[in-house]
């Protein structure tokens, strides 16, 4: 494994920003101090996940998981951790001279597993077809094609698309000299079975288009034919355990940044209108693989916006799906969603072909449709609003539709829309209005999974008598009851944690008194501490996450550092946190002791029995003393 010298991995820790790159997977609010939203790591429906700017951590008082901003990308995009710091160098627009090989595992969390070695079949495999397209002779029909379509060789390499020639052996041939696994490679649908127990190419003479999951790895490939019509237009990789539709979006990964940043994402039909979209400079655009929106790819959504704005193709079909796709996404999850028509049924990729990517751009930001308008256009559809029962019927839809709204705004500006065009009076239309109301069902608020983040407000810090206190938490009290020991071990640690000189004086004081943390994960960390600050370092939580051995550890970190403490303390008040700790643990002597004086008394071992009933009353004199 590579390793990157510890002054650059401070660098780039110190340059990054935790809330930028966690802010492109999550939803943030701010709120007090901190950012919050919803876990990414656990289901939740009230936000429990907190980002800390001024500690650069992050912790979910849901779940407990914690760490800083490798820690973070590690475990969401399942990296390694040279991995996590390249890629937030790169986020960061830090040059970092390191090749990460792919013998240091792609899918580093899991490289010699299964799933690790078909994605790496499928890298190695689209590294093939890519060179194949850009770089032979056979691949040159299909190049010219792509470029005859108004492609770019920097399109061709930025999306990785690849050509699979006619010839039945060529990816066989070429992953048996790598000597991969080719039963996997059949797994994996880039090769089959033949009757007579041949193994060859699955995919041959189309357009490859590599497909990675939301953590960017690549896990399928979707060719298209180009230059005869036998055939489905588009074969996509069968389903493989790393290769489910239902939760694939097409460029999602590559998105995400994008989608954060212009706060919508933007649905797409086609591999062909993501391509275009980014060429016009929409990096927000994902396509799903031919299916419809599904429930899984609106949670996929969700996690990164509240808006939605859905550009299919402008046929039949697409208004269709729009419509399908809006009504999971407006109705059922209650996001934001607009449509985007484009004129005479084009679809998007044509559109910014013929008409330019600035043409789009202002179609994209100054046409768009509500979800209401669109509905009320829809609901027209295959209607003849001259004809006295379509008109009838239509205005009734239209009027639940418009009772759908929260805003009174909103319904106001739609029945004045409704009144002019079929020359009714307002009065007339809100009569109506009432009455379709009231047979149907409110809708529920927009779906944050929360308390609408309109709502949060600013709430102060929260002090739960005596129990540690954690920035921007009210509504949901982290620990429960903590216990005096307990709270007093945070105290210490997180005093510990952030200043060597507080470290010493504690750990004298703890040396000399005998006194060690009660519960083992704090005892754990403590451990690291002492090595940490023995090798000569100077406090520092966030470098201290990097070297820590295991989760659990790196969550305690992060939770402590989310806890706010009285900065200014005395040697006396660290005193009274000891006693406490000695006090818990004194209790809980007592209270083994007393189990244990239960069962001699009860066996009748009477000696025994007296014995320990000697030393509790010992102990409870001992407890009394030092308060
Ligand atoms: P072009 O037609 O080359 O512009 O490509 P496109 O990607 O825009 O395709 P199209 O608009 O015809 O279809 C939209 C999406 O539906 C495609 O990107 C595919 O995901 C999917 N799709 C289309 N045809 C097929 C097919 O025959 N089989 C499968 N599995 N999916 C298809
Ligand atoms: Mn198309």
């Amino acid at each position: 494994m590579q390793r990157i010298p510890e002054e650059k991995i401070d660098e780039i820790r110190s340059q990054a920003d935790i809330v930028d790159v966690v802010g492109s997977y999550v939803q943030l609010k701010k709120q007090g101090r901190n950012y919050t939203g919803l876990c990414p790591f656990h289901g939740e429906k009230t936000p429990s996940f907190s980002v800390s700017p001024e500690k650069q951590i992050f912790h979910c008082f849901g779940c407990g998981k914690g760490g800083n901003v490798f820690s973070f990308l590690m475990q969401i995009d399942g990296l390694s951790f040279v991995e996590s710091v390249k890629k937030v160098a790169d986020m960061a627009h830090i040059p970092l001279d390191i090749e990460i090989s792919s013998g240091d595992g792609t899918p580093a969390n899991r490289p010699d597993s299964q799933e690790g070695k078909m994605i790496e079949i499928h890298q190695l495999t689209s590294k093939l077809y890519h060179y194949l397209l850009m770089e032979t002779e056979e691949g040159q029909e299909a190049l010219q094609y792509l470029l005859d379509r108004g492609m770019s060789e920097q399109e061709l390499d930025h999306f990785e698309i690849g050509f699979a020639p006619a010839d039945a052996l060529t990816v066989t041939t070429f992953l048996k000299k790598r000597e991969v696994d080719l039963p996997l490679a059949v797994e994996c649908g880039l090769l089959t079975e033949r009757d007579d127990g041949n193994i060859v190419d699955r995919f041959r003479n189309r357009i490859m288009f590599p497909i990675k999951n939301d953590r960017g790895q690549m896990v399928g490939f979707s060719g298209r034919l180009f230059n005869q019509e036998d055939g489905p237009k588009y074969l996509n990789s069968p389903e493989t355990p790393i290769f489910n539709k239902r939760n694939i979006l097409y460029h999602f990964s590559d998105a995400r940044q994008e989608i954060r940043k212009k706060e919508e994402i933007l649905l797409l039909e086609g591999y062909m209108d993501v391509i275009s979209g980014v060429s016009a400079d929409f990096q927000n655009g994902v396509a799903s693989m031919g299916t419809s929106l599904t429930e899984e790819h609106v949670q996929m959504i969700r996690r990164v916006t509240n808006r939605a704005i859905i550009c299919y193709d402008g046929d039949r079909a697409g208004i269709e799906a729009s419509f399908k796709a809006g009504t999971l996404l407006a109705e059922q999850h209650r996001l934001e969603v607009f449509v985007l028509q484009l004129p005479n049924g084009k679809d998007p990729d044509d559109f910014i072909r013929s008409e330019g990517a600035e043409k789009f751009a202002e179609v994209y930001a100054h046409q768009r449709l509500s979800w209401t308008a669109f509905k009320l256009q829809f609901l027209r559809r295959n209607r003849n609003l001259q004809n006295e029962t379509d008109k009838i019927a239509y205005l009734g839809e239209a009027l639940v539709e418009i009772g759908k709204l929260d805003q009174a705004v909103e319904r106001e500006l739609y029945l004045k829309q409704l009144g002019s065009e079929f020359e009714l009076s307002m009065e007339a239309l809100k009569q109506q209005l009432q009455q379709s109301v009231a047979t149907t069902v409110k809708p529920k608020t927009r779906d944050y999974g929360g308390p609408p983040p309109e709502d949060f407000g600013d709430y102060p810090v929260y002090d739960s008598g005596g129990g540690p206190v954690y920035e921007g938490f009210h509504f949901q009290q982290p620990t429960q009851a903590p216990s005096a020991g307990l709270t007093s071990e945070k105290r210490l640690l997180k005093y510990m944690l952030e200043d060597r000189d507080a470290f010493i004086q504690i750990r004298n004081m703890m040396q000399e008194q005998e006194i060690d943390f009660y519960h083992d994960n704090y005892q754990a960390l403590y451990t690291h501490l002492i090595g940490f600050y023995a090798s000569g370092n100077d406090a520092n939580p966030l470098a201290l996450m990097d070297q820590l051995p295991n989760e659990v550890s790196r969550n305690l970190v992060s939770e402590l550092e989310m806890m706010v403490v009285n900065t200014d303390v005395t040697n006396e008040e660290y005193q009274d946190y000891i006693f406490s700790l000695r006090k818990a643990g004194i209790e809980r002597d007592i209270k083994e002791k007393e189990q244990q004086l239960l069962v001699a008394s009860q066996q009748g071992e009477m000696a025994l029995a007296l014995e320990l009933a000697r030393t509790i009353t010992t102990m409870r004199a001992d407890l009394k003393r030092n308060i």
